[in-house]
């Protein structure tokens, strides 16, 4: 990669290295984010965002995962407490919740190392495509309840 849309940089090896300056600029200004706007986050930005997981990999190709966007304030009050009362995320206008399914995985890995998936890689792709959307987030683990 040449030309003024890279950053050169030294790998810790002394190497020099060349990243994609947009790339890595998102990567700089994602930051977590507690607080937040009462405005709706537009549709084509959650498009880009599970666009995003799409594209992100997984075990096997099997993209063994769900997405479920929540926006009433009813099932984020559930999520908050399931998130040990983390009241930050009732005032999301979206939470984005993600889950493994276990069963795709475990057709293929077997039921010892199928539930060990979880859409991690998923969910980094999500949170710097959305920062690369202009939206702010946080990533928050649950619980049953
Ligand atoms: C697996 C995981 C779980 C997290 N859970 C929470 C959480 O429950 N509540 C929260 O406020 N932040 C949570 N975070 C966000 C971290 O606190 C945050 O990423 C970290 O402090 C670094 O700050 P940054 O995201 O601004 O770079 C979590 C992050 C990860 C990777």
């Amino acid at each position: 990669m040449k030309g003024p849309s890279s950053i050169r940089n030294r790998g810790s090896g002394g190497h020099r290295i060349m990243i994609n300056e947009a790339f890595f600029q998102v990567l700089q200004k994602r930051r977590s984010v507690r607080s937040f706007k009462r405005k709706q986050v537009e549709e084509f930005k959650i498009n880009t965002i599970v666009e995003s997981c799409d594209l992100a990999p997984s075990a096997g190709g099997l993209q063994s995962y769900e997405i479920y966007q929540v926006k009433g304030n009813d099932k984020k009050n559930l999520l908050t407490r399931a998130a040990w009362d983390q009241m930050f995320i009732s005032e999301a206008p979206l939470v984005l919740v993600f889950c493994a399914n276990a069963s795709r995985s475990v057709y293929k890995y077997g039921k010892q190392i199928g539930p060990l998936f979880t859409p991690r890689c998923h969910n980094c792709s999500s949170l710097c495509a959305a920062r690369s959307s202009g939206l702010g987030t946080c990533k928050c683990m649950g619980r049953s309840i």
